[in-house]
């Protein structure tokens, strides 16, 4: 007899269980074409190669510290681990937001802030520091918008230089790949060398 309603319950939550898992796929394809690059995470030893960098950057406990393309969240969770500071992370795919969102509520961790946006559409702190992760042409186009915006900002570029412009200091990750990670002082619109 009971049979037939855990059998219509089990292929109910099959049926749900595939929508999300196609959703997020569909999610996940959409944003990789938008922005040029998957929501891979960074791995252990680019976040340590940031972390240490970040640490030399840092210069008051009110620093906002940006990740600009967050992905699923784990670098602002070990940056909020290590620091005190605010942290921001900007992701404009939905599926990676919401289970950013979903762990961030999960941990109560009011250190970290998930804002599903474009990361060229947001106004950045002066004096904060943004890392990012991206695809050559996402870097090349962050340090454009930087520039524009009124304010002193550094810029941390895991992977990829931005095109004919001097960083200020370079730093190897010790990962198979002894992955670059680039460091910009940019000082943007109205604001003096
Ligand atoms: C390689 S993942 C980096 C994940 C995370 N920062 C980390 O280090 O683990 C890059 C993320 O940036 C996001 N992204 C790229 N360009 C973006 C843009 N213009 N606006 C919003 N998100 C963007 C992508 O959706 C992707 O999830």
């Amino acid at each position: 007899m009971d049979l037939v309603p855990s059998k219509a319950i089990s292929d109910a939550l099959f049926i749900v269980g595939l929508f999300l898992f196609v959703f997020i796929v569909i999610d996940l394809a959409i944003a990789a074409f938008r922005y040029g690059i998957s929501a891979t995470s960074s791995n252990k030893g680019m976040r340590a190669g940031v972390m240490s960098m970040v640490e030399k950057q840092i210069n008051s406990k009110d620093t906002i510290l940006y990740d600009a393309g967050a992905g699923w969240g784990g670098l602002c969770f070990a940056l909020s681990r290590k620091f005190n500071n605010p942290v921001v992370g900007l992701e404009g795919g939905l599926a990676p937001w919401l289970l950013a969102l979903a762990r961030q509520k999960a941990q109560n961790n009011t250190h970290v802030t998930f804002k599903r946006t474009n990361i060229h559409k947001v106004q950045y702190e002066n004096g904060s520091i943004i890392v990012a992760y991206l695809c050559m042409k996402g870097i090349q186009e962050l340090y454009e918008t930087l520039s524009k915006q009124d304010g002193h900002f550094v810029l941390i570029s895991v992977a990829f230089a931005v095109n004919n412009i001097k960083y200020s200091t370079k730093h190897e990750a010790k990962d198979l790949w002894r992955t670059p990670i680039y460091i910009y002082n940019i000082n943007g619109q109205n604001q003096k060398p």
